[in-house]
C-alpha cells in the first residue's frame, strides 16, 4: 500500500493565523506516527513558521524568476524559505486566466518546471478531466481534482462524483507518475475511505479542518480513513 497524502489548505481563513501553527505542530507529529504524509499549505506570511513543524507547501507560485515582479511569488523564494513545494492553479487562484477564459497551460508548465528544477514539489489543481489530461503531461508531483461547485460545502467530491473521481484516478495512474488527489467538501472518515476505494492517493481539505472546533479529531479521522 502506497503512503497516502493529506494536504491541509489553510486558505486565507482567519483560523490560519489563530491556530495555523498548532495545526502544523500536530500534523508534523501525526505524520511521523500515522503512515500518512500530512502536508500543510498556509498563507505566505507564516510559511517560515510552519516549515519548522510540518511538511509545508505554498498556496501558489508564479512563472517568473527573481527580478522586477512586484507581488509575484517565485520558486526561488520558496526554496529559500525551505518549503517543500507549491499548490498551483487552485480554483480560487487559477493560473493566469487568458482572455478567452481558458487556462494558460504554458504558464503552468513554466512554473512547474521552475519548481522542479529547484527540487520543489508541485501539486496542480484541475476542475475537470480535460484539464487533468493536459496537466499530467507536465509531470507534477500531484494533480488534484476539485470540482469548484463543491468547494467549501458539505457534500464531498467522493460522494457526489464517484464515477468522475474513479475515472480521474485511473487517467492519472495509467498515464503518469503523479499522485491522484481529490478535494472539495471532504469532512470525515467515510469521505476519506471512499476516496481510497475510488483509487485516490490522498486528499486536499480546507474548511472541514480549519473551521472545526476540534481539528485534531478531524485530522485523525481523515488519517484513519486514508489508512483503511
Ligand atoms: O484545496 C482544498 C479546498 O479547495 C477544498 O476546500 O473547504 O471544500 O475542504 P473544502
Amino acid at each position: 500500500m502506497n503512503m497516502k497524502t493529506l494536504i491541509i489548505n489553510y486558505k486565507a481563513y482567519e483560523e490560519a493565523f489563530t491556530k495555523g501553527i498548532e495545526i502544523a505542530k500536530y500534523s508534523g507529529e501525526l505524520s511521523k506516527s500515522s503512515g500518512v504524509s500530512i502536508v500543510v499549505s498556509p498563507p505566505f506570511t507564516i510559511l517560515k513558521e510552519t516549515v519548522k513543524f510540518a511538511k509545508t507547501i505554498a498556496q501558489g507560485v508564479n512563472d517568473v524568476d527573481p527580478g522586477a515582479h512586484t507581488g509575484h511569488v517565485t520558486s526561488f523564494e520558496l526554496k529559500q524559505a525551505a518549503v517543500a513545494g507549491a499548490l498551483l492553479n487552485h480554483s480560487e487562484n487559477r493560473y493566469p486566466n487568458t482572455k478567452d477564459g481558458k487556462l494558460d497551460y504554458a504558464a503552468i508548465k513554466v512554473a512547474v518546471d521552475k519548481c522542479m528544477n529547484l527540487g520543489l514539489e508541485t501539486y496542480v489543481c484541475v476542475q475537470n478531466l480535460d484539464e487533468a489530461r493536459e496537466v499530467l503531461k507536465m509531470k507534477p508531483t500531484g494533480i488534484a481534482y476539485e470540482p469548484p461547485e463543491l468547494i467549501g460545502g458539505n457534500i464531498s467530491v467522493s460522494n457526489s462524483k464517484p464515477e468522475i473521481v474513479k475515472e480521474f484516478c485511473s487517467i492519472i495512474k495509467n498515464n503518469s507518475n503523479s499522485l491522484a488527489l481529490i478535494g472539495a467538501g471532504i469532512k470525515g472518515k467515510e469521505d476519506a475511505e471512499k476516496s481510497v476505494e475510488l483509487g485516490s492517493d490522498g486528499l486536499l481539505v480546507a474548511s472541514g479542518i480549519m473551521k472545526s472546533d476540534d481539528y485534531k479529531s478531524i485530522i485523525e479521522e481523515l488519517v484513519k480513513g486514508l489508512n483503511k
